[in-house]
């Protein structure tokens, strides 16, 4: 009788941080195929500890950080590059973005610059905003431009049941104006009034689809508004969810590396950028994974 066949067990481990969330996983050169035992403890320490770090995965090529990332849902393309940016990356897999401050010719290789990304998590402006990002450090600048992460799941379970109470059904919209670095997108206009932002609307609680969860789901604090408050009730409410969701024993800091890859959940998770100095160089390749849409 043919017997079900058993995947070898993983040879990967995987280091929680001292942080609440977090962690490394040594032991697996991502630029070799996966086999399917490791894409599962992959899956499985993702949902656990929300962000992963993959340390020295210098063997890998761009084409094999789009083929990793494919193991965890289709990937979204690149966006269409500004005027401004160099087209150099038109060379790149089409699932290639580049985050750098690098100019080339005068015109900046990819997003983000050098200055400071503010707290955010990724494209909320959307209806289904993506479930996750790779993002594989190529080159680092030699102090500054850290990511911190910041875990929604803590945010939520450490309010006040009165502050839970009072944010259960409510609903915030999701600047869709600027980026993380300030710059206003292509075909929008300045907000001055947060009452006017553009963007999607979703529930300030969450349910995360993998693990059942409750978590904050805050997007972006510039221009933010929550449905049906006076502005001056929003923006008192709003700040209050900030100040506790951005608390630094909320977070975990990843110093870079050149050969670090870092996966972070982003239904589940907040992220900014340090600023760093602009003569130094940066240069990131980044992934996307695609959101599922809820019924
Ligand atoms: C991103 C991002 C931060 C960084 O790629 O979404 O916010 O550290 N990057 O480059
Ligand atoms: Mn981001």
């Amino acid at each position: 009788m043919p017997h079900a066949e058993i995947d070898a067990p993983a040879a990967l481990s995987v280091q929680p941080c001292a942080a609440p969330l977090g962690a490394d996983v040594t032991g697996i050169d991502l630029s070799r195929p996966l086999q399917p035992a490791d894409v599962q403890a992959i899956q499985q320490a993702w949902a656990r500890h929300l962000v992963l770090r993959f340390r020295g995965q210098h063997a890998l090529t761009l084409e094999g950080l789009a083929r990793f990332s494919g193991h965890f849902g289709p990937l979204d393309l690149r966006p269409t590059a500004s005027m401004a940016m160099s087209r150099e990356h038109d060379e790149l897999p089409p699932e290639i973005t580049v985050i750098s401050n690098v100019k080339v010719g005068g015109k900046p290789l990819g997003a983000l610059g050098d200055g400071e990304a503010v707290w955010h998590t990724d494209m909320t402006y959307k209806p289904v905003p993506p479930k996750g990002a790779c993002l594989y450090a190529a080159e680092v600048p030699p102090s500054g431009g850290n990511t911190h992460f910041a875990n929604m799941y803590a945010a939520y379970e450490t309010l006040s049941d009165a502050l839970k109470a009072r944010i259960e059904g409510l609903r915030c919209v999701h600047d869709a104006s600027r980026n993380s670095a300030g710059e206003l997108r292509l075909g929008y206009e300045d907000v001055s009034d947060p009452r006017q932002t553009k963007g999607a609307v979703h529930p300030i609680v969450s349910t995360h689809a993998v693990t059942g969860r409750k978590c904050l789901l805050l997007g972006r604090r510039r221009n933010a508004y929550i449905v049906g408050l006076d502005l001056a009730e929003s923006e008192q409410l709003l700040d209050a969810l900030w100040a506790h969701a951005t608390r630094p024993e909320l977070t975990w800091t990843q110093v870079w590396q050149v050969g670090d890859l870092m996966m972070w959940d982003n239904t589940c998770t907040m992220h900014k950028r340090d600023a760093f100095d602009p003569a130094a160089r940066r240069l990131m390749y980044r992934t996307q994974i695609a959101g599922v849409a809820t019924p």
